[in-house]
């Protein structure tokens, strides 16, 4: 099966580290946020990424020319102006020829949410698209979603105030959509696929979800981009080209290549990034340290 992968934002919640890269070819730990992605698609059985590009694609051909990435083939597809979320998927999938039933995900989402599960209720059920769902504690920034016990999508609304939230399951940022829901995607102007395209699925009765309750993060944000690294590399994680002084204290933080961290310095629940220092005697707690950047006492 084909996915399409949403990786053309501009990222604004992360700059400035987005003013250089796009958001998905930021380092989470080890690799580009965007290999944590498709490696985990690969896993569930997709051959084929269809990257939705729009800001610097050029990130991406120039990280990988050979057109694959973690074992999956590449197609790029590049929108001549932001379409937002529904008009990029509608693009890309009709670059890419796609003709059946696809996967599309946003690509600043790192989950083990079970595909498999979702494409097979998909199969199961009368919907022309099913989405995932993961709980979170406050639904405010996401796409709030309630649902019957045939899995029917009742109501779909984007980023309510807190205190309005009909419920704390939210869209999980993983569809399976059926080419009959592109011909609903207006070509001709930019289109959210959470404000337009769900709710007209949820009023003809089109839209059904699966819920799923495991590790699920939309890296999106500066607190999330730290949250992951931490979580992903359970527990401290340093580059081997780091240079760490023995003296230096590091606690549950990814320290990256080319980092230096002087005597005596205090690093935790932090990530710093490639080439930055932590001069000696620093203390950081909680903090992302931008490349080339150097923190003093
Ligand atoms: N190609 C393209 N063109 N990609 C875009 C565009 C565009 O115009 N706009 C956004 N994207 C990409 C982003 O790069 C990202 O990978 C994905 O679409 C989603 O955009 P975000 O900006 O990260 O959205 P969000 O985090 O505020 O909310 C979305 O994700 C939540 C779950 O993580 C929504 O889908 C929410 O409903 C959802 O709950
Ligand atoms: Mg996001």
């Amino acid at each position: 099966m084909d996915a399409v992968v949403l990786v053309g934002g501009f990222g604004t919640r992360l700059r400035p580290l987005t003013l250089t890269h796009p958001k998905q070819m930021l380092p989470v730990v080890d690799r580009p946020m965007i290999e944590h992605v498709v490696g985990r698609l690969e896993q569930q059985g997709i051959t084929r990424a269809v990257l939705s590009l729009g800001y610097r694609p050029d990130a991406f051909e120039a990280a990988y020319p050979e057109g694959r990435c973690v074992g999956v083939e590449l197609f790029y597809a590049v929108e001549p102006e932001p379409l937002d979320t529904a008009g990029a998927i509608a693009f890309a999938a009709r670059k890419a020829g796609v003709q059946d039933t696809f996967i599309a995900v946003n690509g600043d989402v790192i989950s083990d949410f079970p595909l498999v599960e979702l494409i097979d209720a998909h199969r199961g059920n009368p919907g022309a698209a099913t989405i995932a769902l993961t709980p979170v504690e406050d639904p405010s920034r996401y796409g709030v979603v309630v649902c019957g016990a045939d899995g029917r999508v009742e109501a779909y609304v984007e980023k309510p105030p807190a205190h309005e939230a009909p419920s704390r399951w939210i869209n999980a940022g993983m569809y399976v959509l059926d080419p009959a829901v592109l011909p609903l995607i207006p070509g001709d102007r930019p289109a959210s696929i959470e404000r337009e395209t769900f709710p007209a699925l949820v009023q003809k009765g089109l839209l059904y979800a699966v819920a799923h309750d495991g590790f699920w993060i939309d890296a999106g944000t500066p607190a999330a981009y730290l949250e992951a690294q931490i979580a992903l590399a359970g527990g401290t994680h340093i580059h081997p080209t780091a240079e760490v002084a023995p003296s230096a204290r590091i606690a549950n933080s990814v320290v990256m290549d080319h980092v230096a961290v002087g005597a005596g310095a205090q690093v935790e629940d932090s990530v710093l990034l490639p080439h930055s220092t932590v001069q000696a005697n620093a203390e950081i707690k909680r903090a992302i340290v931008s490349p080339d950047h150097r923190i003093n006492v």
